[in-house]
């Protein structure tokens, strides 16, 4: 089973932004992940189109957007615009998963619902064999560094049956508290994107953490 890295920016010094980036690259990330918030849907605030068209021009990797924001659906297009390929909405925002996919997949993104921790899987189970990935939130959404929620793991070995049963290959991503502790447990349950904040770029060597990462995860794959 392949595994796929996506650094977190959130953890980055944004002051160096392209340096950071270039240096998870040099690690081996396949994606880079975008943490939006606005402040409303979760209590903090991030980046907009602006930084993520920016970043866009410094780095070749894949821009994995991360829609923590109410009415994503009024920001979908500008995201694509400005140069997402991944972008995932909360359903916890949504009042129709269904429509926000359409909308999402005719920008030529690929689409990914966002579940809270305490969110059950039915808000996800009719849109199971529609969805490009699912995004198990570890944490509670809104900040970076916060401590990994051990049911998480059962979650996302829910969610890959889920998508299983509907005969979707699609991915399942893990978001929160991912670190080299708990990256083989997480794949080994079936995720194959791992995301990493403060466990990368909070490291003395974001490169460097990149590959250790990389080990960790590629344990649980193997095994
Ligand atoms: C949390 C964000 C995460 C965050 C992860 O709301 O969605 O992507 O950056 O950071 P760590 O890995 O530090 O928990
Ligand atoms: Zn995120």
């Amino acid at each position: 089973m392949s595994v796929r890295l996506a650094p977190s920016i959130l953890a980055a010094d944004f002051a160096r932004l392209a340096d950071e980036i270039t240096a998870v690259e040099r690690g081996g990330a396949d994606l880079l992940h975008l943490d939006v918030m606005d402040g409303h849907f979760v209590p903090n605030l991030t980046i907009g189109p602006v930084v993520v068209e920016s970043i866009s021009r410094v780095t070749k990797l894949p821009l994995d957007v991360h829609l923590m924001i109410s009415e994503p659906d009024r920001f979908i297009e500008a995201f694509a615009g400005a140069g997402a390929s991944m972008i995932s909405v909360h359903v916890e925002a949504l009042s129709d998963l269904h429509r926000t996919v359409e909308t999402i997949k005719r920008t030529g993104c690929r689409a990914g619902a966002a579940i809270n921790p305490a969110t059950p899987l039915a808000a996800i189970a009719e849109a199971a064999a529609e969805l490009d990935f699912v995004v198990v939130m570890s944490v509670s959404p809104g900040f970076g560094g916060q401590a990994f929620i051990p049911q998480s793991e059962s979650k996302v070995r829910a969610v890959r049956a889920l998508l299983d049963a509907a005969g979707n290959p699609a991915p399942v991503e893990i978001d929160g508290g991912i670190d080299t502790s708990n990256a083989e447990r997480v794949v080994r349950a079936g995720a194959g994107i791992l995301v990493a904040g403060v466990a990368i770029f909070g490291a003395d060597d974001p490169e460097d953490a990149t590959r250790r990462m990389r080990a960790a995860a590629m344990a649980g794959a193997t095994a």
